[in-house]
């Protein structure tokens, strides 16, 4: 796990073309942002507008075009990858919520979140215990030992951020993660995000359309034609 000097992070001119030449797509073109550690930022934009995209290649997903991306002092992408292990990287500082929650299907709600802890070495007992105290948080304990088949979309997403949340990476991005929720439970999850942050000083970047959470952003960065453009948000944190 990644120490405090490696918290926190930078992103500086970063670009991504998809494809060659008459149909090449220019999906960022100077994007720029900072999220500090313990802060959640919000980042939006309409559809096809990037958003995406940035978070793969934050996530070390997809590889950039060009540009710079560091976590905390450490430079991850300076115009090509500088971590020699992006499978690492991504296990230990990166917690992803995607788009949809691809769960593993065959393993069930408690043990698709106390994999991670166990891949990294955690007792099981103790990453099952860890696993159920995010389920409750997320107000999903009671499905805990059934299948991903078997739970509805918005608890298939709250399952999925709690696997994201569960070792406490330096880096949480997520993908339009209140997407499938109800407001109150859409607002549970910025909560627990905020608390995360400032708990164990996570830097947290959501990309969303959501309206119903945009209001609790103190920053969001709106894209605009593939550049970042900067805004104050209201702030107002739930709970
Ligand atoms: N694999 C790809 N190959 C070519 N073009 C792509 C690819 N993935 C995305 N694009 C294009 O890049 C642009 C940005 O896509 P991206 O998925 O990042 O948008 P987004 O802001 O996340 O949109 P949404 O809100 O619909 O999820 C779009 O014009 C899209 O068509
Ligand atoms: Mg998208």
């Amino acid at each position: 796990m990644a120490e405090p000097a490696s918290r926190g992070i930078r992103i500086e001119a970063l670009r991504k073309r998809y494809g060659a030449g008459d149909t090449a797509v220019d999906a960022l073109k100077d994007v720029n942002m900072v999220v500090g550690a313990g802060e959640v930022v919000g980042r939006v934009g309409p559809s096809g507008s990037g958003k995406s995209t940035l978070l793969k290649c934050l996530g070390a997903i997809m590889e950039p075009s060009g540009g710079r991306m560091l976590l905390g002092e450490a430079p991850i992408y300076a115009d090509g990858w500088r971590i020699p292990d992006l499978r690492a990287l991504r296990r230990d500082s990166i917690g992803f919520v995607f788009q949809a929650p691809y769960l593993i299907p065959f393993l069930d709600v408690t043990d698709n979140v106390a994999l991670l802890p166990m891949l990294a070495g955690v007792a099981n007992a103790e990453a099952r215990r860890r696993a159920l105290e995010l389920l409750a948080a997320l107000d999903v304990a009671h499905r805990a030992r059934a299948m991903p088949s078997q739970l509805s979309g918005g608890e298939q997403q709250r399952v999925a951020i709690a696997r994201a949340l569960v070792n406490r990476p330096p880096v949480i991005l997520a993908d339009e993660p209140t997407a499938p929720l109800d407001s109150e439970r859409a607002l549970t999850v910025i909560r627990i995000l905020n608390d995360m942050a400032r708990q164990f000083q996570t830097a947290v970047i959501v990309v969303t359309h959501d309206e119903k959470i945009i209001p609790t952003f103190r920053r969001i960065y709106h894209i605009r034609d593939g550049r970042t453009v900067e805004e104050a948000g209201e702030g107002r944190t739930p709970g």
